[in-house]
């Protein structure tokens, strides 16, 4: 199988990866759903955007403590590094990402879709004023805007909220152009980004899925299924690709 996915990849024309928080999980980052996933700790309607706009503290406090507490402290892992190894090597031509921890970008890899956004900004609903995380005190909750005092929100996509752009055009534009799809570590649970692998291979273009269970691809869209962790099968498919 792994020698198969190798031979598919350095065949490709161009490969894209579809991550989702899988990927993560070894760099210490509960998933969302599954063992351990935080929808089963936290309530998944705290971060839908009217819950936002009404119960702003309470939703920071959430927030602050998921987001930036616990995820703030975490390092890529090696699935991260062997996509950024294997984007420097011309095998991978981008990310798209569902995930919001900034992992890819801090492993190497430059050419990123964030289809849900990155913690590592946050935007003024008032002036639309961007920062940094690192430029706002998040011991004040909720954190508000330097220069019109508006409320301060996470750049990611809340439930109920749009997919950003450009994020969402260069994303869907390289699903178009992918002859080879590596998923890895999503359930294909949320839309709109779950559209993304089927729409791949709607346009021909061969799916490797990595998840250690299989997920709402395994059966109908993904024609490898390497059932390892992220971190062991990106070790072994690098092994196969390197022979
Ligand atoms: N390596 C690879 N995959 C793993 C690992 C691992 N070590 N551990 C768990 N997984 C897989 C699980 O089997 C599952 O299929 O990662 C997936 C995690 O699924 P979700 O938590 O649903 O993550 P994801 O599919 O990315 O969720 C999509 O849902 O809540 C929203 O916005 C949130 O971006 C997120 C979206």
């Amino acid at each position: 199988m792994y020698a198969t996915a190798a031979k598919i990849i350095k065949s490709a024309k161009r490969c894209v990866a579809f991550t989702g928080a899988g990927i993560s999980v070894e760099s210490g980052i509960p998933p969302f759903r599954g063992e351990n996933g935080l929808w089963n700790k936290y309530d998944p309607a705290t971060f839908d955007i009217q819950y936002f706009h009404q119960n702003t503290r309470q939703s920071w406090e959430v927030i602050r403590e998921i987001f930036y507490d616990l995820f703030g402290q975490v390092q890529p892992n090696i699935a991260h590094y062997a996509l950024a190894q294997m984007e420097a090597k011309g095998l991978v031509a981008a990310v798209i990402t569902q995930n919001v921890d900034n992992l890819h970008a801090e492993a190497g890899s430059r050419r990123i879709h964030e289809f849900h956004g990155s913690l590592k900004k946050l935007v003024c609903l008032g002036c639309k004023t961007c920062y940094t995380v690192s430029q706002i005190d998040l011991t004040i909750l909720p954190p508000v805007c330097l220069q019109c005092g508006g409320i301060l929100k996470p750049d990611v996509i809340f439930f109920g909220e749009a997919i950003p752009e450009p994020a969402r055009t260069h994303s869907f534009n390289e699903t178009s152009r992918a002859d080879c799809f590596i998923l890895i570590g999503t359930t294909g649970t949320v839309a709109p980004a779950n559209m993304i692998p089927r729409a791949a291979k709607s346009n021909g273009a061969r799916i490797i899925e990595i998840n250690p269970n299989p997920s709402e691809y395994t059966q109908s869209v993904t024609d490898i299924f390497l059932q390892d962790k992220a971190s062991v099968a990106m070790e072994k498919l690098m092994k196969e690709i390197e022979r």
